[in-house]
């Protein structure tokens, strides 16, 4: 199986990176095409990937495509992309916001897989959300899932509703996680700890978190309960947040990416 990966950028390369380690790769080497010249001398000197120039040369030859480029790059990327498809190729878009009905109607082809991956990705810690066109087999699904699966795990989502609202959540949901450690890092400055300290003492502290929450059942809310006593130092905190309506303000931000990757799909047409 030859899979090609068309935008060497932070996804498409994670993506590539990831999937060279899938056992039904084997020895083949994944194809990578980007428009920029300095991009493909760099991934052709640092990676193991068979770089391409021109997409003549490579998109004939692939069984899976996967888009790597930016929403508002892939009409011009679809266009030149259109004649050299064929109906049998896997288009599998990384891209937020363009919808399975956009793809197959600029580049004439049934098969479409769409999904959301996210930045951890890149340290295997990611988490992809994918559907799929009607003429994807269920065996060509489970090739799919398996590549992405290289990355991290994989959710199978009934529409392309879910793709939306799983950028609202993991899609740009990193983005939300640096904000809270941004602002805890400022307080860890301002209270006097060194930058070093600041950081061992937040990333710590997130890490340890998210392994409680992932050692058994508990809620977020259990586990809150479980730390705030009454008249309590995380009580304080815990109610100064409630105070000015922390938690609403995160789900509109959820929101508004969701809202944000729907006008995506309206504006690309
Ligand atoms: N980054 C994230 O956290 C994240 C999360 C979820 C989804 N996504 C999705 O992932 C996709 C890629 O994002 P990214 O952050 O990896 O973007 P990126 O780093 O900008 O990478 C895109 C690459 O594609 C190249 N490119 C542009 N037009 C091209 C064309 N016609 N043919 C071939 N290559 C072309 C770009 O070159 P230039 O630099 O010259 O433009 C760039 O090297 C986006 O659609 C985004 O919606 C990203």
């Amino acid at each position: 199986m030859k899979i090609l990966v068309i935008g060497a950028g932070n996804m498409g390369l994670t993506y590539a990176e990831g999937m060279s380690q899938a056992p039904i790769i084997g020895k083949r080497k994944i194809m990578i095409y980007d428009i920029m010249h300095e991009t493909r001398e760099a991934v052709a000197k640092n990676t193991n990937f068979e770089v391409f120039d021109k997409l003549e040369n490579c998109l004939p030859k692939a069984d899976i495509v996967f888009i790597g480029v930016k929403p508002f790059h892939c009409e011009d990327l679809f266009n030149e992309m259109k004649a050299l498809t064929n109906p049998q190729q896997i288009i599998v878009s990384l891209m937020a916001g363009v919808r399975i009905e956009q793809i197959q109607n600029w580049l004439g082809v049934p098969k479409i897989i769409r999904t959301m991956p996210n930045l951890p990705a890149k340290v295997g810690k990611g988490v992809t959300s994918y559907t799929e066109s009607d003429a994807v087999s269920r065996v060509e699904l489970i090739t799919v899932r398996s590549l992405l699966d290289t990355t991290g795990v994989s959710i199978h989502v009934n529409s392309e509703n879910y793709i939306d609202a799983s950028t609202g959540i993991s899609g740009s949901g990193p983005a939300y996680i640096f904000y809270f450690m941004q602002s805890m890092l400022e307080a860890a400055r301002k209270m006097g700890f060194s930058e070093n300290d600041s950081k061992v003492l937040v990333s710590q502290t997130f890490e340890g978190a998210v392994a409680l929450f992932n050692d058994d059942d508990s809620s977020p809310q259990t586990w809150m309960n479980r730390v705030a006593s009454k008249g309590g130092t995380t009580r304080a905190a815990l109610d100064s947040m409630e105070d000015n309506n922390v938690k609403e303000l995160i789900k509109e931000a959820a929101f508004a990416a969701f809202d944000r990757a729907v006008e995506m799909g309206k504006e690309n047409g």
